[in-house]
């Protein structure tokens, strides 16, 4: 599935894979201007952490284009970059691609918008291919984590789509595949979005791995009835301390895992650990529209006038964190590891 980001530099058009229709219709939501990107972003046209990062990055080729022509081009670029920076919250891939692509402005030093916007391309292309790499690399190591007829609890949707492609959760899964171990995988249904049963079964149905869809609530029973000997999520952004923030439901399913005893692991590469941020407690939860929770399609199923949780994320404590699969290796989420991979 590594066509579902794609950038024509000739119209230009970044062309998304529309997520929200999966896995009824594949159809593409064209964006032309950097509001359009934070409509996708913001509408989950695309999610999932890194695709999120490589889809802002050509959101910055595309507001390097929107402002040609502009006298101040730099103060309207800079206010562009801003915005796109800030359409979601807590998945840090998204301001670290931002911010790479603003050191590559810096070090270019006073470029002009053609050459800053052809090396901008060269920048994000340069990001979805070396997302694919990562995410086979930390597939490898995952895969050996891995047993021949394992069953792998999954929970959101970590995979091809969340990524530009192959997955970081479920890359583990195809690397173990590739690899010859027979693998089945409970996709938790990961209310209110459904991202597992709509699209982590999508996936791996369509690349052929065995995949039984549970209710979220089902987990705690799944695991007492000895049917989960895994437990294998993304993340959206990883403290320096080693908590993890990841899809609401993803803490329970630790603590669940916990309880009986089976290791749960976290995949994600180094783009999502962010140093700045030292506890869990420091990352942002993003809150989205009570309509996701309260409606199923145009259908209200909720009585009109009661309040609404919706927290789109929530934080797993490091303790419950058997080990993080990253491109460089399996580490224990702890500070230390996590200092020592981003040493040269
Ligand atoms: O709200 P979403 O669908 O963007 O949330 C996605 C997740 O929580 C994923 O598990 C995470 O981004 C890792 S994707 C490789």
């Amino acid at each position: 599935m590594e066509y579902h980001i794609q950038f024509t530099p000739e119209v230009p058009a970044l062309l998304l894979l529309d997520q929200r229709f999966l896995p009824s219709r594949e159809e593409f939501f064209t964006c032309r201007t950097v509001q359009d990107v934070v409509y996708a972003l913001q509408e989950m046209v695309v999610r999932g952490a890194p695709a999120i990062g490589v889809t802002a990055g050509f959101g910055c080729v595309l507001a390097a284009h929107e402002v040609a022509g502009t006298e101040d081009w730099h103060a309207r670029l800079d206010e562009l970059l801003t915005s796109l920076a800030a359409a979601r919250p807590t998945a840090v891939n998204l301001a670290w691609a931002v911010l790479r692509m603003r050191s590559v402005w810096r070090t270019l030093a006073l470029p002009s918008l053609e050459t800053l916007t052809a090396t901008w391309l060269a920048e994000a292309l340069a990001m979805q291919a070396e997302d694919v790499a990562i995410n086979r690399r930390m597939g490898a190591h995952g895969a050996a984590l891995i047993a021949d007829g394992d069953t792998v609890m999954t929970h959101c949707n970590a995979g091809a789509l969340a990524t530009a492609g192959f997955g970081t959760a479920l890359g583990v899964i195809y690397a173990a595949v590739e690899a010859g171990k027979k693998v089945h995988v409970i996709a938790n249904e990961t209310r209110p979005f459904l991202q597992g049963a709509r699209l982590t079964a999508f996936e791996l149905h369509k690349h052929g791995v065995p995949v039984t869809i549970a209710c979220d609530n089902a987990c705690a029973l799944l695991m007492h009835q000895g049917r989960v000997n895994k437990v294998v999520v993304g993340a959206d952004r990883i403290a320096a301390n080693g908590d993890a923030a990841n899809k609401i439901g993803t803490f329970g399913v630790a603590l669940l895992a916990k309880h009986f005893g089976i290791p749960f692991y976290i995949a994600a590469p180094l783009s999502t650990i962010d140093r700045s941020t030292a506890t869990g407690a420091d990352i942002p939860i993003e809150q989205r529209t009570p309509r996701e929770v309260t409606h199923v399609g145009e259908t209200c199923i909720t009585p009109e006038g009661v309040p609404v949780f919706n927290f789109a994320f929530d934080v797993t404590p490091a303790s419950l964190i058997a080990g993080i699969i990253t491109e460089k290796g399996v580490v224990p989420a702890n500070q230390q590891a996590i200092a020592e991979l981003f040493v040269e």
